[in-house]
């Protein structure tokens, strides 16, 4: 039986998103929003790509949830994109209510789903799933981590004129300006970069990193980034339906891991069928654990201001 993907939120990151399921055939899709025909007409638009691309899959917009049932994977991309001058964080309160509305309806039809937040403030809004949907911790997770070592890669490969494949990288932390490019674990085909490029340039490319969300925010003006976002959640959903086992940073509830208690947080995990299979805890240096853990306190500070709001959930 075909596997079933609900993509909350039809605006750019979920229609981007709806799209690739679609063009890798990973799954029937159900495109939910509140805007009334948006969902319908991407959704039926997507559909009629199916015979070009040779896919076989059903894909389907609506406004409420009831299409939505019985979802394998349901990834949360409702919610206000940031502005140009806005941070990740000034998106907290109206995008609260949209993920715990959204999140409220989506396992009330899909109560065996594997839920990934893409939603910003990432890693803030994961703990808004996860206390809302009273899910075990392996079938919440977050997106960021895939997408922020995507730019790194990309910004990496661009000054060394070499395929993005041939670097392997990976970035921890929240998904915020303090984010963590793991410098020391990244190379080209196991050349440490820092055989390969002098200390400054390293330095560039991790700051256009950290703030590679915000440079294209500033272009667009209107909203942020779509297309990576979409290719790194999609490529989350393929390791989970295929069981795949990839090993891919993600945001997930740390409960002792490098020293975090009860805090999403982004670090290298191996997903598959159940979700989150492992955390992998690396061995770091003690300036990169104060880094990972200075990441962790500014997405501690959102979680402190939702506290109240997340107890009357729980209560
Ligand atoms: P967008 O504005 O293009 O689309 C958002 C959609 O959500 C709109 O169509 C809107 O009608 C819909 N929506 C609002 N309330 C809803 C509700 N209650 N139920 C269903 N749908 C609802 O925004 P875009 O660019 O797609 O970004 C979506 C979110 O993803 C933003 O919060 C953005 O910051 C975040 N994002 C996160 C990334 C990450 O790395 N985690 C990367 C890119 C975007
Ligand atoms: C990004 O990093 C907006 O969080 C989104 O592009």
């Amino acid at each position: 039986m075909r596997k079933k993907i609900t993509v909350i939120g039809a605006g750019n990151v979920g229609a981007s998103c709806a799209v690739r399921l679609a063009q890798k055939e990973l799954g029937d899709v159900v495109l939910v929003d509140v805007l009334e025909g948006i969902p319908q007409g991407k959704g039926l638009d997507i559909l009629q790509s199916c015979p070009i691309e040779g896919t076989d899959v059903r894909v389907v917009g609506a406004n409420d949830y009831a299409e939505t049932a019985n979802s394998d994977v349901v990834i949360i991309t409702a919610g206000f994109p940031r502005k140009p001058g806005m941070s990740r964080d000034d998106l907290l309160w109206k995008n609260f209510e949209i993920v715990k509305s959204t999140t409220e309806q989506a396992v009330k039809y899909s109560p065996n789903c594997i839920l990934i937040v893409v939603t910003n403030p990432l890693d803030a809004m994961c703990h808004v799933a996860l206390t809302v949907s009273g899910f075990p911790k392996q079938r919440v997770m977050g997106m960021a981590g895939v997408l922020d070592t995507a730019r790194f890669r990309a910004f990496l490969a661009e000054a060394l004129n070499v395929s993005v494949e041939s670097v392997v990288a990976f970035v921890l932390g929240g998904h915020g300006d303090q984010m963590v490019p793991l410098v020391r674990y990244t190379s080209v085909a196991g050349i440490p970069i820092t055989d390969l490029l002098d200390q400054a340039t390293i330095d560039r490319i991790v700051e256009r990193t950290r703030f590679g969300g915000g440079e294209i925010v500033k272009y667009l003006k209107t909203g942020s980034a779509y297309y990576a976002p979409a290719a790194a959640t999609v490529e989350m959903v393929e390791s989970i339906l295929k069981d795949k086992k990839k090993v891919l940073p993600c945001s997930v509830y740390l409960e002792g891991e490098y020293g975090i208690h009860g805090l999403f947080v982004g670090v290298p995990v191996k997903l598959g069928a159940a979700g989150v299979e492992q955390i992998y805890e690396i061995k770091l240096t003690d300036e990169e654990r104060a880094a990972l853990h200075k990441s962790a306190a500014a997405v501690q500070e959102l979680v402190n201001l939702m506290k109240p709001e997340l107890e009357k959930i729980r209560a």
